[in-house]
Parts: structure tokens; sequence; C-alpha cells
């Protein structure tokens, strides 16, 4: 059994459990909100989610990196019961790609967002908040896992029965998700709190006939994956690797593609900057990347930098 699949399916485990920590902070009625920087919310379901996640994959992959949006944490640890050692049995029944099958645990680097929509889970907006854990080797992403713990909630009133797990390998396809494309139309989705004039313009430039304007990288590729969006456009330096590791890597191994707003491919090393400095570009075909970069304005271009140059 290689590595990499044993970690996979470790994570598919763990997220089911950190969606559950997610749900028992909503429902316990007190989120514990602290404003991280300006608008940058954390709460203790964030908190929390983390530490199930990074304790149980730690526990038993302790040589792969992993970084989480928040941080190294102080304070209590890991309740023992949040440390998940089951793999998903689905997981370990794939044949792996052979690029992937012989990597060694000490060159995975794993991305961890224990909570990505924290601002909508606050705001009561719950499809919008996503679980990830994104899996890079040699800089690539190369697998993400994605829970969405309130899939369904308009329809399934048990908090406990609603939720969703997908997850993809590059190479090998997605599991939990039915990839589809939109009927017609130029549909974009972007950010809905984090707006800018340069954001606007260059949706603006892209004439789409609809914009979706929801939170989280994560809702926003399912959206792009489920065949409700065209494209994911977000020329902002607003979001960091541990939102896109995970849903880029699902989009891919879905036949999509994401990329910064110039085309370059985001790099996921243990020791790259965390914000993504180029933005976001995504689309729900990879053949229709090209059509969206070209639209991108001058301007716009201008007003991100290139990679690897900082800001
Ligand atoms: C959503 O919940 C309803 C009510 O329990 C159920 O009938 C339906 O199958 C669920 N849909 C999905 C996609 O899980």
């Amino acid at each position: 059994m290689s590595t990499l699949q044993r970690v996979i399916a470790n994570a598919v485990a763990a997220v089911d459990r950190a969606g559950r920590i997610v749900k028992e902070v909503l429902h316990s009625g007190s989120l514990g909100i602290i404003d991280k920087a300006q608008d940058d919310l954390q709460t203790e379901a964030d908190r929390s989610a983390q530490k199930c996640i990074v304790a149980s994959l730690s526990k038993s992959f302790p040589r792969m990196k992993i970084i989480g949006e928040e941080g190294a944490q102080e304070g209590m640890a890991a309740k023992d019961d949040w440390i998940v050692k089951e793999l998903d049995g689905a997981v370990l029944k794939e044949t792996l790609p052979s690029d992937l099958a012989g990597v060694d645990e000490k060159d995975i680097v794993c991305w961890v967002d224990p909570l990505d929509g924290t601002k909508e889970y606050t705001q009561g907006l719950l499809d919008h908040v996503t679980v990830l854990v994104g899996f890079a080797v040699g800089g690539k992403a190369v697998a993400g896992v994605v829970h969405q713990p309130f899939y369904n909630y308009t329809k399934q009133a048990d908090p406990f029965k609603q939720g969703r797990t997908m997850w993809g390998i590059v190479g090998l396809g997605v599991r939990g998700i039915t990839p589809a494309v939109p009927a017609s139309g130029k549909i974009i989705t972007t950010t809905r709190s984090h707006s800018s004039p340069t954001i606007n313009a260059c949706i603006e430039a892209m004439k789409p006939t609809e914009v979706i304007r929801v939170g989280g990288a994560g809702h926003k590729v399912l959206l792009l994956i489920e065949g409700q969006a065209h494209a994911y456009v977000f020329p902002s330096p607003g979001c960091k690797k541990w939102d896109t590791c995970a849903p880029e890597a699902l989009l891919e191994a879905a036949g999509g593609a994401l990329t910064d707003i110039h085309g370059s491919k985001i790099l996921y090393h243990a020791d790259v900057d965390h914000p993504n400095w180029g933005g976001v570009l995504a689309t729900c075909k990879r053949d229709l990347l090209p059509q969206y970069l070209r639209e991108v304005p001058e301007s716009v271009r201008q007003a991100l930098p290139v990679l690897g140059q900082k800001l």
C-alpha cells in the first residue's frame, strides 16, 4: 500500500471528524469569534477542527510537513477522541497513478484549511463552508480532500446527517462528486465579501452572462465541478495556499484547471510564501482556461505580481 494512499485515506476519515466538530461548535451557540486581522475571522470551530486534522495526520505520518491556516496553536491540545486513526476503505481500494505510488512520506506537503468560508459560517450561509486538506508533491497539488459539513442542510434537518466528502487524485479522478459542465451561458463565480475595483474590472471585461458571488475557495471550485459555473475569477492576492491546494487538485482530477491570473501554476513547496500573490483563475474544463487568460485586461495583469515576485 502506498504511503500517499494511506495519507489520503486518513484525511478522508479525519475531515469527517473535523466536520462534526464544526457542527458541534455551531450548535453549541458559542462560536468564540476572534478577528485575527482586519476582516479575517477565526472561530472555535477553525481552531478545534485544525487540531483534529493536524493531530490525526501527524500521529500516523510524523515525517510529513503539515501547514495549517491557523498556524501552530497554543492552549488546549487535541482531545483524545479528535485523533482519527482510521483509513477510509474506499480510498484504499484504488490504485494510485504510478508517479504517485512511490512517494516518500517526507516528500509530501499537506495544506490544511480547517474551515474555509469562516465569515459565511458566522453568518449562517452554511453551504459555503468546507474543510480542505490538500497534498502536494514536488510543489504540485496532487490530491485534495474536501468535506462540506452542511451539504443538504436546507432539506435535511438533522445536522449530523448533513454533509459530504469528496476527494480527488490527479491522474486518477474524483470520488463523491459527479463532474458536469453548465449547459449554456458564461457563468463566473467570485468572492462574496472581498471585492475590489480590480476584481470587478476583470469580470466586466470577460462579459459574463451571470456572476455568482459566494464565500470560500472550496465552495467556488465545487460550483465549477458540478456544472454551476464556468470560471472562478479572483485577481487579488487575498487567498492562501491552504485555500487552493485541495480545491486545485480536486478540480484538476475532475478535468478542470486552476492557476494564478497569469496562467502560472501555483506552487506548494513547504517553504513557499503562503499568499497566492498572483490571484486565482480556474475553469471547469482545462481547455477553457486559455480563453479566460486572454480576457484578463492588461491593467489587471499589471496589478498582480508575476510568480515569485513579492508585493
Ligand atoms: C437531502 O436530505 C433529504 C431529507 O433527508 C433526503 O431525502 C435527500 O436524499 C438528501 N439529498 C442528498 C443529495 O443527500
